[in-house]
């Protein structure tokens, strides 16, 4: 499984590279905002650089279908590494699926994004999506499980033999991330703000802690068989 991390800051970005978990990065306009990229293509070039050959997903900005697609024609020509992300329905709810195909057919990798249902992910994937993102977070806003969109969805991959894999994001805690992983996500888009949480642990800290005790009494120990002798 792949884990993403779901940021425009380039610090965070650096920082889980250096710690090798990270292989792609997803953004959307908010997280743009909030990472304070008011310049979306000075920013996307310069983190697309920062990360070699990981995809790198931007999202289009616009309700217009025949926009869109002039869009990600243009992000794409940002980076080799550009994934574009397309919403399966636009603020109106028309579909943008012909987006997603047509962009496809061009040699233009495709985030179908915003994914709440089995069924949106089951129609960007036929409309050729590289990628299907389930956002779990607002699966669960809604009281439905998104373990079982995941669980469903890749089973239903599977079975007929799709290449589109699943980006699980939305992701608001740590065991978020462990309920996509064991649900079939091939991927989980973290926040960096989990990333940390992650790895940490209370009771490691106090073995480590032990262990350090311990290889220090060993070497008292050694200095006083010394003087002894
Ligand atoms: C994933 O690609 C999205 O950027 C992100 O996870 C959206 O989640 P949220 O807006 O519910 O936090």
């Amino acid at each position: 499984m792949k884990i993403f991390i779901d940021s425009a800051n380039q610090h965070e970005i650096q920082h889980w590279l250096r710690e090798g978990v990270i292989d792609g990065v997803t953004t959307n306009p908010s997280i743009m905002l909030k990472d304070e990229i008011y310049d979306i293509e000075e920013g996307t070039r310069r983190l697309c650089r920062l990360i070699g050959d990981r995809p790198f997903s931007v999202e289009v900005t616009t309700n217009d279908l025949a926009q869109m697609a002039v869009q990600a024609r243009i992000f794409a020509n940002w980076s080799d590494n550009i994934v574009v992300k397309i919403p399966v329905v636009n603020e109106r709810g028309d579909s943008c699926l012909s987006v997603m195909n047509a962009l496809t057919q061009q040699g233009i990798r495709v985030n179908a994004t915003a994914i709440l249902s089995f069924n949106q992910a089951l129609l960007a994937t036929k409309a050729g999506a590289t990628y299907v993102s389930i956002f779990a977070g607002r699966i669960a806003d809604e009281g439905n499980d998104p373990a079982l969109t995941i669980r469903n969805v890749r089973q239903w991959i599977d079975a007929w033999g799709y290449s589109a894999q699943i980006i699980v994001g939305s992701v608001r805690s740590v065991i978020d991330v462990q309920s996509a992983a064991l649900a079939g996500a091939h991927i989980v888009t973290v926040p960096p703000q989990l990333l940390p949480k992650m790895i940490d642990h209370k009771y490691t800290r106090e073995t480590i802690a032990q262990f350090n005790r311990d290889a220090e009494r060993a070497l008292e120990e050694i200095a006083n068989l010394r003087i002894r002798a």
